[in-house]
């Protein structure tokens, strides 16, 4: 690593939420993953920095990307890993989350990675546990490093992101990465806007220093990046949208959408996509996507979360 990266630490001791980490922490987090991705494409892609340290990765919830970016993360800093999936767990005979976690760090285990459903899970765990524990989603409240994944890939289109206009289109209400794209992009002096159907914007989240845009096409016309995000269906016991269709009709990015634009933007999705609901895939898979670059940098930017924090325990 750097000298700049190498005797910096981040202001806590965990990951819960990017709500609880400074600007600098932040901006240190990114300068980090710069380098872990040109360690990542290199031919020999693994470096010892985690070697000696055992990290569990524990999934109460689905994944695809953030639970395989991890792993791999974590294997590309030889870490020790385990993982643990709630579906086939005694979590199915009961067990609290306490127990389950107090029985696998008996295993002597450095860091818990965990998606939970419940917001709020992580905090409870970083009271009653001594380990570092980092967040991988919780419920509708934060996903720390997909927000920081996110910033790190914007600013490779476009730069310093203080200034720039960033649009988070769709489920807001639901969205723990809409939470943690604000707070990312807001720390990083961005302007941020969020575009939906009425009923799929929380009244307050103008609190948080964000605009609201009802009409998608003004939205992507002022921005220079669109976050677009999916519809939560799973998360929604009743219905807020009268269908998929009117849905896709209002606030679908389409191809037509982006060619009346004069400029050109970035388009963002952090998966999975429903494709034809909130984006088509003339849209998903065209040249203004960075959906597959923001997976990569995933890795990249996880390594410099896990790096980071396993340097907290040093000091
Ligand atoms: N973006 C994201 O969190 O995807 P997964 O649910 O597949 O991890």
């Amino acid at each position: 690593m750097s000298d700049s990266s190498q005797y910096q630490t981040l202001s806590t001791k965990h990951l819960l939420g990017i709500k609880y980490n400074t600007s600098d922490d932040i901006k240190l987090i990114l300068e980090t993953a710069t380098e872990f991705k040109q360690v990542i494409n290199r031919p020999i892609k693994k470096v010892p920095s985690l070697r000696d340290i055992t990290i569990a990765n524990m999934f109460f919830e689905n994944s695809t990307r953030t639970k395989l970016s991890f792993e791999l993360a974590e294997k590309r800093l030889s870490a020790d890993v385990i993982n643990f999936s709630s579906s086939g767990s005694s979590v199915k005979k009961g067990e609290t989350l306490l127990d389950t976690v107090n029985n696998i760090l008996s295993m002597k285990i450095d860091m818990v990675v965990m998606r939970h459903p419940s917001p709020g899970a992580h905090m409870f765990l970083s009271k009653h546990v001594d380990c570092n524990i980092i967040n991988a989603g919780d419920g509708t409240h934060e996903h720390p490093t997909q927000a920081l994944l996110d910033a790190y890939s914007m600013q490779e289109q476009v730069g310093d992101l203080r200034g720039k206009n960033i649009v988070i289109i769709g489920d807001i209400k639901h969205s723990r990465v809409a939470l943690s794209n604000i707070f990312c992009l807001k720390k990083l002096g961005a302007n941020v806007k969020v575009c939906g159907p009425p009923t799929l914007i929380p009244p307050n989240i103008k609190h948080l220093g964000v605009d609201v845009e009802y009409d998608l096409d003004k939205a992507l016309a002022w921005c220079d990046v669109a976050n677009v995000l999916r519809i939560q269906l799973e998360r929604q016991n009743i219905s807020y949208i009268p269908s998929l269709r009117e849905y896709a009709l209002y606030f679908g990015v389409n191809k037509e959408r982006i060619d009346r634009l004069d400029k050109q933007i970035v388009i963002m999705h952090p998966g999975p996509i429903n494709r034809g609901v909130e984006i088509t895939s003339a849209v998903a898979d065209s040249e203004h996507s960075i959906i597959l670059d923001q997976v990569e940098n995933g890795v990249a930017v996880r390594m410099a979360v896990l790096y980071l924090l396993a340097r907290t325990k040093q000091h």
